[in-house]
């Protein structure tokens, strides 16, 4: 698959500049005890920092790229850190990065071989430039809901609040130990029929990112979320470079990568397999750029769900090129909730593998988790949404393309170009569906969406649409 060139030319910088260790070793060596242990009380003043001062020059790393000296790594062990995988190392990791974040360049180092456990813990920034969190070895929180601590939120673990720059990178394992959150009988597959049994439902999100800007997140497993995988909330500029995320594809709610109020995001080059959708991008979110994204399984990238207790939505300029998505729920989907306001507009799905998706097109205004939610009077609109060269296969038991646009605000300017999907088994069994839906087919597709209503409804410019 053909990629831009830019982001072609940015993994290659990338890639030269930094190093990565071995995912495999910070496995094997998991628990392995560190030789030397600097063992530090809490209260006293922070150690000096580490002796490397020359550069990244932990194990195993290449000479660090001219542009990165002189860098100041800040080992955790030097501030404590067991590693053992069941000392609680939050206390340290908090020291190294006060400590960290008050220096020029500096790298906060988990060293590959060692496994730290840490609490649910905020992070706060400002930190000075250039600064580097640097995860070589496996990082993980408490072993689910009973082992939380009782007075901290269930709702997320690493946050990561008020950073103005900030690399998050490595060859390490985040791994968010999800299993006994998504076993929680309030979760919706422990319910009958697809209802919700009642009882405690916080599962935390593994990182977020709050109120932050000039991120970059590179290289990272993250895996077994008890939640969503990375959330980034109220940022700006984003860049999230190979990432492998990955979570059974029974998970509920693990969204891999998940934006809201975020704007100038570039997500590239990654892997999602999980039990929710691979991105998803809420309220808020505009200048979005994703290439070649590897999804499934998951539910695929999904623009939603918007305008949820009749709130407003604006998504604009988002664009999904060169991707893959296997056995997916959804390949690209759109979905708002009846009533809401606002508006999603200049988005872009080009050159777009699917492989055994069950609806690989889906626009879906009736979004509802209840099945029983009454229709309203207002959507969010939908216009200038372009799907181009979507091929591949889709799983018979849902028609290759649904369209169902809001009763009351039709979508507009949507178009369709080069699709061809074709049943990954058995015959074509449901026709394209649309509902209120216009747009343009400029070249022949297959199958054939007739359903396309041609030109512009009357009602555009008259009433309730709010453009953002
Ligand atoms: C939670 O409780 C522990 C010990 O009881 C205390 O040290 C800690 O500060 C508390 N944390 C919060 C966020 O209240
Ligand atoms: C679940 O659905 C099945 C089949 O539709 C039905 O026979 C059964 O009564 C339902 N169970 C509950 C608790 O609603
Ligand atoms: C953040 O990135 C933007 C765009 O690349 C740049 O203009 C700005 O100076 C950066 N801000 C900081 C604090 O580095
Ligand atoms: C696409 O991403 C994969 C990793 O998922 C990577 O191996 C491949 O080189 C990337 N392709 C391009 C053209 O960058
Ligand atoms: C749309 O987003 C891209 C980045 O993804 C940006 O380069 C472009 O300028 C944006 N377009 C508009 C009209 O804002
Ligand atoms: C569906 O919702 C309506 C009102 O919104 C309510 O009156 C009705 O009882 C609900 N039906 C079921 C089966 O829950
Ligand atoms: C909502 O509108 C759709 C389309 O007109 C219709 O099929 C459906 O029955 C309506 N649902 C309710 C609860 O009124």
């Amino acid at each position: 698959m053909s990629l831009l060139s830019h982001s072609f030319i940015f993994a290659c910088v990338i890639f030269t500049c930094f190093f990565f260790s071995s995912t495999e070793g910070g496995r094997k060596n998991g628990i392995k005890k560190p030789k030397h242990v600097h063992f530090v009380n809490h209260i006293s003043l922070p150690p000096a920092p580490a002796p490397q001062e020359a550069g990244l020059s932990y194990n195993n790393a290449p000479s660090p790229s001219p542009a990165l000296s002189p860098s100041r790594v800040f080992n955790v062990l030097s501030f404590g850190a067991i590693g053992d995988g069941v000392t609680d190392d939050t206390q340290a990791f908090k020291l190294a990065w006060d400590t960290a974040c008050q220096s020029e360049q500096a790298v906060l180092l988990a060293p590959v071989g060692y496994s730290f456990l840490i609490l649910p813990t905020i992070f706060t920034g400002p930190c000075q430039s250039g600064f580097v969190l640097q995860i070589d070895g496996t990082i993980m929180p408490p072993d689910g809901p009973e082992s939380w601590p009782r007075n901290m939120s269930k709702r997320q673990w690493l946050v990561f609040y008020r950073i103005k720059e900030l690399k998050m990178q490595g060859g390490g394992v985040i791994d968010g130990r999800g299993e006994k959150w998504w076993n929680l009988p309030c979760k919706p597959h422990k319910g009958i029929n697809g209802t919700t049994p009642p009882g405690p439902c916080d599962s935390p999100v593994a990182i977020r990112f709050f109120m932050s800007s000039n991120l970059t997140v590179h290289g990272l497993t993250v895996r077994n979320s008890p939640q969503f995988h990375f959330r980034f909330d109220n940022c700006q500029n984003v860049h999230v470079e190979r990432l492998n995320i990955k979570s059974p594809a029974s998970s509920p709610n693990t969204d891999g990568i998940h934006i809201e109020n975020t704007n100038n995001v570039q997500i590239y080059n990654s892997l999602v397999s999980n039990g929710d959708d691979c991105i998803s991008i809420g309220a808020g979110s505009y200048n979005v750029d994703i290439q070649n994204m590897t999804c499934g399984p998951s539910h695929g990238i999904s623009i939603g769900s918007l305008g949820i207790h009749n709130s407003r939505a604006c998504v604009s300029n988002i664009t999904v090129t060169d991707s893959t998505i296997r056995h997916s729920d959804n390949g690209v989907r759109i979905k708002t909730w009846q009533g809401g306001y606002g508006s999603v507009s200049k988005i872009k799905f080009h050159n777009i593998r699917m492989e055994t998706v069950r609806n690989p097109i889906i626009i879906d205004q009736y979004y509802c988790l209840t099945k029983n939610c009454s229709n309203q009077t207002s959507a969010v609109y939908i216009s200038g949404v372009s799907y181009t060269n979507i091929k591949g296969t889709y799983d018979v038991r849902s028609p290759p393309l649904h369209l169902a646009c809001s009763d009351s605000v039709p979508c507009t300017n949507l178009v369709l170009s080069d699709i061809e999907l074709l049943p990954a088994q058995g015959q074509l069994v449901a026709d394209p569906y649309c509902w209120n839906a216009y747009g343009a087919m400029q070249t022949l597709t297959v199958p054939p969406v007739l359903c396309l209503l041609g030109g512009i409804p009357e009602f555009i410019g008259q009433n309730i649409v709010d453009q953002c």
